[in-house]
């Protein structure tokens, strides 16, 4: 044999080192699917022990056990003891996964030049007694950890046949010894793999690793010993932690390509499913009907969905009632269904009132992204644990970093798989946990049962509604809500072509400098004359005047004033967020205060005071809005500017006038015939 065949011999030995991986799991768990992904991802080879096997190892999580991993893996090295060339790898996978492959692993391994290598952490356990038999090393983690054992077939073999315990014994406990009695030690080639060269236990050891990111791939990178772990191991408290890992390593995220497995597995909606969807009013508040609608407009075939509405407050009876008697047979059922008994049930979707569902294909995009626990909101979230503080937490936010994220809580909207409320979460009363909230109790209750949540931010769904500051002691409530949820409010009473009048030309101007804009909806018209008329007062229009300075009024109108509703702050903040602006454009130059002392609404009808004698206004200009529709509610009305001769005899309800008030626009109101008429007025300027 010359030199050159001893290389290749040798080049043939290295390379014909085969890796098996085996692995002990009794069920199909999703850290299991995860780890498979992570394992196929790296084009491993992996032997799956005890499948459907029921597990008498015990609780690991909380105490000692985990034999039956070492009985089954006895079992299986018999028939493997003598392939002198494998080397097998033995790891937990529930808690697991892979960051790079099966070549890296054979390399390190050899460098380690050992015959059998085991994870390392630097707690001890299950015996803390055991810790001065430990050989003392230098540097790096001194303890040993069963969840990573890699080692050549023949010596694995040795190792575990001496495995004569139960089930549910202590597998770490059993390794220990064996490594501990220094003969066994020599004789079976063992050490641990101190410096986290291939296996990295994050118990303990959260603050040593970082994420690194490359191209193409996501390693973590352990920055006390500067190595990049192969095997990444969330053991005891550190699930959570994991998960986060997870949502990027091997390949799930990165910045290059983002997310790189979100359309992977969707699911065909063709043969749409059952969903339960169910409501929860907790506390009063504001735009119900507005969510009621949203539901109305979910794009999913009404007949496939039960609703079930859980409502604790008073108030909204009303609305519920109203929706109810609107749409009771528009759904399969309306009422409480529970998804845990019934098969039929393939989905729950739980939304909470102050949910805003803006993107109509919500139900449909969750269920096509095929998890079993879903979640999409993000803004006022406040996650808990590690997710909170996580360094990516504002990025994913702020949609910075996009994709779908395993994470330890969600609230407010979910959607759950009815497989996984009757399997993994059945036996558990599952909203139920201690003194936590329904949201909190249920999110632990799936993080105990293995269970990953998973928020996605594809896509923009909606908002979260504020219910702070929620007063409902008016007629109409959801008119106050302009400083708590001005996005809601301004959809539900500003005219729909205001923004036009910016865009395009689309204010009017039927007499010289009267400008004519649409700026209330049906709805914001309709709640402020319910409100005036549920106020009742109206001042009859005499001269004698107690809310004015000076008591007396020169040319009265029968009228309230938005001060006696408590809606003056309101009032004046809609002035400025949504008149101002018209003013720029219309009298272009003149930038108004928005300040007004005299904001009311008039009453014009044949009983009371049916018109308005020729008058200046004390303002710089005046704002005139039609709060009804002539013809329907009222026959006459109108306004005529007598300088020029001219008369906008049909005003449009939710339409406004701005006109200067004082010197050129001296103007009445002309009389209203029958029914009655409402304006709204502002003196704006004085
Ligand atoms: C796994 O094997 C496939 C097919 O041979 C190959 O295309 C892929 O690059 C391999 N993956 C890795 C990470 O080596
Ligand atoms: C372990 O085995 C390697 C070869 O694989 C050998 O070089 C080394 O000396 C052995 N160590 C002990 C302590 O026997
Ligand atoms: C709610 O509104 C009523 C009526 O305007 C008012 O009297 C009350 O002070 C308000 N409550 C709060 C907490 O603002
Ligand atoms: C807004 O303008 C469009 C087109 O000009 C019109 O069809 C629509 O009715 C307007 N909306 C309202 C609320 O008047
Ligand atoms: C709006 O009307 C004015 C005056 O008629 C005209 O000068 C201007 O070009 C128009 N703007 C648009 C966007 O149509
Ligand atoms: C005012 O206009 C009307 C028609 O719109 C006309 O009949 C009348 O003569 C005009 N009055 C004056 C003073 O110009
Ligand atoms: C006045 O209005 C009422 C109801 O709005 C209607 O029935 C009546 O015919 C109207 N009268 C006149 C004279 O238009």
């Amino acid at each position: 044999m010359n030199f050159h065949n001893l290389i290749l011999l040798w080049v043939f030995l290295f390379f014909s080192e085969k890796l098996l991986v085996l692995i002990v799991a009794t069920e199909e768990t999703d850290g299991f699917h995860r780890f498979m992904q992570s394992a196929s991802y790296f084009n491993y080879t992996v032997k799956v022990l005890g499948m459907k096997e029921a597990w008498k190892g015990g609780d690991v999580g909380r105490s000692i056990g985990g034999g039956q991993k070492v009985r089954l893996l006895k079992e299986a090295m018999v028939a493997l003891a003598d392939q002198e060339d494998l080397v097998v790898l033995s790891v937990d996978s529930y808690d697991l996964i892979f960051a790079g492959g099966p070549d890296e692993i054979l390399r390190k391994f050899q460098q380690a030049n050992h015959k059998v290598l085991f994870a390392a952490e630097g707690l001890i356990w299950p015996d803390k007694r055991l810790a001065d038999k430990y050989p003392s090393i230098r540097s790096g983690k001194r303890y040993l950890n069963s969840g990573g054992i890699i080692g050549y077939a023949p010596y694995i073999n040795r190792l575990v046949s001496q495995w004569n315990l139960h089930d549910n014994d202590d597998d770490q406990l059993f390794y220990t010894k064996i490594y501990l009695d220094p003969l066994q030690r020599q004789t079976l080639n063992m050490t641990l793999d101190h410096k986290c060269q291939i296996f990295q236990n994050l118990n303990g050891a959260v603050d040593e690793v970082l994420l690194k990111f490359g191209t193409g791939r996501v390693r973590v990178r352990n920055t006390v010993y500067d190595s990049l772990p192969v095997v990444v191991h969330g053991n005891g408290n550190t699930k959570m932690y994991l998960n986060y890992l997870a949502n990027y390593v091997p390949n799930a995220w990165n910045y290059e390509h983002g997310c790189s497995h979100c359309d992977h597995d969707l699911l065909d909606l063709e043969m749409p499913n059952y969903v339960l969807v169910g409501v929860f009013i907790e506390q009063p508040t504001p735009f119900l009907p507005e969510f009621f609608q949203r539901i109305l407009t979910l794009d999913y075939p009404k007949d496939k969905l039960k609703l079930f509405v859980h409502n604790n407050v008073v108030y909204h009876e009303k609305h519920i009632q109203k929706f109810w008697k609107e749409n009771r047979n528009v759904f399969k059922s309306f009422k409480f269904v529970s998804c845990l008994s019934e098969a039929t049930c393939d989905y729950y979707f739980s939304l909470d009132s102050d949910v805003m569902l803006i993107n109509k294909h919500t139900l449909k995009l969750l269920i096509e992204q095929n998890s079993k626990l879903w979640s999409n909101f993000w803004g006022a979230l406040s996650l808990d644990g590690y997710y909170a503080r996580s360094e990516d937490y504002v990025d994913i936010v702020q949609r910075k970093r996009v994709g779908v994220w395993n994470i330890p809580f969600m609230a407010h909207v979910y959607l759950v798989k009815g497989s996984t409320l009757r399997n993994e979460l059945k036996g558990r009363n599952c909203f139920v946990l201690e003194k936590l909230d329904p949201d909190m109790a249920f999110c632990r209750n799936a993080r105990e049962m293995g269970v990953f949540m998973y928020i996605t931010n594809r896509h923009d769904f909606g908002r979260l509604i504020s219910t702070a500051n929620y007063n409902i002691s008016h007629y109409n409530n959801d008119l106050w809500q302009i400083f708590e949820n001005p996005v809601d409010w301004k959809e539900k009473y500003i005219h729909q072509n205001y923004t036009r009048i910016f865009t395009e030309n689309y204010t009017e101007e039927p007499c010289p400098d009267v400008f004519w804009f649409p700026v209330f909806t049906e709805e914001a018209c309709d709640e402020l004359v319910e409100e005036m008329e549920h106020y009742g007062s109206w001042s009859g229009g005499r001269h004698e005047d107690k809310r004015i300075a000076g008591g007396y009024e020169t040319v009265p109108t029968d009228d309230i004033h938005m001060k006696q509703i408590g809606f003056d702050k309101e009032w004046l903040h809609f002035i400025r967020e949504f008149i101002s602006p018209v003013t720029l454009k219309v009298f272009s130059g003149y930038y108004t205060k928005g300040y007004a002392i005299m904001n009311f609404v008039v009453k014009y009808t044949p009983e009371r005071q049916a018109y308005l004698r020729p008058h200046h206004d004390s303002s710089t200009f005046t704002i005139n809005i039609a709060l009804n529709n002539k013809n329907t509610d009222f026959q006459g009305g109108g306004c005529r500017f007598h300088r020029y001769n001219c008369s906008v005899d049909s005003p449009r309800k939710g339409w406004s006038f701005m006109h200067p008030g004082r010197l050129t626009h001296l103007h009445e109101g002309l009389p209203t015939t029958n029914g009655t008429r409402y304006i709204a007025v502002s003196f704006i300027d004085p």
